[in-house]
């Protein structure tokens, strides 16, 4: 089977950085058309840097990265240093990166990318703020129909949110490109907090990519080091939460994940609940379902693979 083609719409962050090496470590499934960066986790100019170390992090400065929207559609950007750190990628001390960026607008590649290739064969992962997605959407609507998928990182529904009391990050920072996205009628699958908050790495699972002692697995190793103590002071939990990892091993093994066809709505009104995932789980809202929205992941299923995907690069 030939590999999926994808473009990762990305904001690294070192979650991002994972779910970047596992496709750039998975040939057979995957084919990286290109890496778009959007401002998120931190700025742009950071993410754009970030996208082309971890690029050649894995030896794959043969893959265009190109820059997008330095903010959000409607409202002022936020960021999250105090997750990921100054950088956006604080934790290994890599080199500053040497391959050039892309010319062209990140919102360009993806409309020129999915014009260029044939209808329903081009898959979009964002693992950021919507930003560039919605842009691209915006400027040249004909694309959507030739999506063959969009799965993304983001929201929450049972896990509520991890930026406010309501909304997780990546809808949070701009809703409107997300409630644009959800109202595409591409076909969507949804890693929300409620699958990545069991996909954590426990020190044994770090350790394994330690073990691997290659310069991705120590680098992975001491990017979940740092990213990790947000999220053991603020839930307790057992290791750094893998968010963007998701989507990429969903590519590789969809059947680690289970979840719903349901209805799911952005809030975009209320500063209370902005950027809410209004997830209908219990299908009681009568609303049509327009989204695959994941409830569970077989963790020890998805480390196994990652780890082995890792050791390849
Ligand atoms: O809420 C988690 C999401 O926000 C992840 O994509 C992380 O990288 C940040 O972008
Ligand atoms: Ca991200």
């Amino acid at each position: 089977m030939a590999p999926r083609k994808i473009i990762i719409d990305t904001d690294p962050g070192q979650d991002d950085a994972v779910a970047i090496l596992l496709a750039l470590a998975s040939p057979e499934e995957i084919q990286v058309l290109g890496i778009t960066a959007v401002a998120g986790n931190v700025p742009l100019r950071l993410t754009a840097r970030n996208a082309r170390m971890v690029c050649e992090l894995a030896g794959r400065t043969d893959v265009p990265v190109y820059a997008g929207c330095d903010r959000p559609l409607g409202r002022e950007l936020v960021t999250a240093e105090h997750v990921h750190g100054k950088t956006g990628l604080d934790g290994p001390d890599l080199p500053e990166p040497t391959m050039p960026l892309q010319e062209t607008h990140a919102v360009d590649f993806i409309i020129d990318s999915l014009r260029r290739e044939a209808p329903g064969t081009v898959t979009l992962c964002p693992l950021g703020p919507l930003t560039n997605i919605a842009m691209a959407f915006e400027k040249a609507p004909d694309i959507m129909a030739r999506v063959a998928e969009i799965v993304l990182m983001g929201g929450a529904y049972f896990e509520v949110g991890n930026i406010t009391p309501a909304a997780e990050f990546n809808i949070y920072v701009d809703p409107q490109a997300a409630h644009i996205v959800f109202k595409s009628g591409c076909k969507i699958t949804v890693m929300p907090l409620d699958v990545t908050h069991k996909a954590l790495v426990t020190t044994p699972r770090n350790d394994a990519f330690r073990a691997l002692g290659t310069p991705v697995g120590i680098a992975v190793a001491e990017m979940t080091d740092f990213f990790e103590r947000f999220d053991k002071e603020k839930y307790g939990s057992a290791g750094a939460p893998l968010h963007d990892p998701c989507v990429t091993a969903y590519l590789i093994r969809p059947d680690l994940f289970t979840g719903r066809f349901i209805n799911v709505e952005i809030e975009t009104h209320s500063e209370l609940t902005m950027g809410m995932t209004v997830a209908d789980w219990w299908r009681v809202s009568g609303r049509a379902p327009n989204a695959t929205f994941m409830g569970d992941v077989d963790a020890d299923g998805f480390f196994a693979l990652l780890t082995e995907r890792l050791a390849r690069l």
